[in-house]
């Protein structure tokens, strides 16, 4: 395994891959849910790019940039596990250098769910992974279902911009108890953690709903929203049930819908999905 901590490395030792390149950006703090995309790229590809980036221009001013956990020695570990080709770890200097002006707005689908809690948010996050894709150049890139509404933002700035590779979807990896796997649940206490089920059980119950037939996209948010008021540590930010493809909300479930949500567990804000199609 290679690493890069420069784009100029980064290019070098790119140039000397041949076959396929699969890339896999993330964060770092790695978990079963970033190994799977790993996995599938691993699966897929000659090469397997993985970038560790935490991205300052995707944090707001009130969010954890500062605290956002880390731990690069175990990710590598990790890494070299699954047989990853080249990691790329750039420092924000390299990323961001002193005159960075320029940046990726992609408009609708960014307009609603996260971005309301977000503002900026996917500005930060297309603005990287363009630059990501500019840099490493991988045939495929892997991202997670778990950010749903950040899958759709990227295959949408591929689509418009012409960028010449294939975004491949992997399903979210859950705990045993259907908790989403997450960098972030590391903030949470034990009693949290507990609190934190909450997520998979409305999004479970939005399911049972609609398989039952239930279409009135009302009714199955307001059922989701009084299970999650029985939870005392959980407050709503949003629930949603809408267009998987425009994201917009929907008053009756006849196409495919993205049932989503994102929930506050004392400080930590977690947000999952599931499509009902
Ligand atoms: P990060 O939160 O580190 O996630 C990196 C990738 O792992 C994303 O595609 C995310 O959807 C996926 N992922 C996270 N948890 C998952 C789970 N439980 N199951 C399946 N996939 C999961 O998302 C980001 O970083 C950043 O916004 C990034 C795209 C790297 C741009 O900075």
């Amino acid at each position: 395994m290679q690493l890069a901590k420069t784009i100029a490395e980064l290019r070098d030792l790119r140039r000397q891959c041949s076959g396929s390149v699969g890339f896999v950006p993330t964060m770092g703090y790695l978990h079963e849910g970033h190994l799977a995309l790993v996995r599938q790229a691993r699966n897929e590809n000659s090469t397997v790019v993985v970038s560790i980036f935490v991205n300052p221009a995707q944090f707001g001013p009130s969010e954890d940039l500062a605290s956002y956990p880390r731990d690069l020695d175990r990710d590598l570990e990790l890494l070299e596990e699954e047989k990853t080709d080249l990691v790329f770890m750039p420092s924000d200097e390299e990323m961001y250098p002193r005159l960075f002006s320029s940046w990726v707005d992609v408009e609708k689908v960014t307009e609603r769910l996260e971005e309301a809690s977000r503002p900026g948010f996917f500005r930060g996050v297309a603005t990287v992974v363009a630059k990501l894709f500019n840099i490493v150049q991988p045939a495929k890139a892997y991202f997670g279902q778990k950010d749903a509404q950040q899958a759709i933002v990227i295959q949408r700035m591929v689509a418009d911009l012409n960028m010449n590779l294939e975004i491949v979807l992997v399903p979210t990896v859950r705990e045993n108890d259907g908790l989403a796997m997450s960098s972030r649940n590391v903030y949470l206490n034990s009693e949290e953690r507990q609190a934190a089920t909450i997520l998979f059980k409305a999004l479970t119950l939005a399911k049972e709903l609609w398989q039952e037939g239930e279409k009135d996209a009302d009714r199955i948010r307001h059922q989701m929203i009084s299970l999650i008021q029985k939870e005392p540590l959980a407050r709503i930010d949003y629930v949603s049930i809408a267009d998987a493809s425009t994201l917009e909300e929907l008053k009756t479930v006849d196409r495919p819908a993205l049932a989503s949500l994102a929930i506050r567990i004392g400080q930590t804000r977690l947000i999952d999905n599931t499509i009902l199609e």
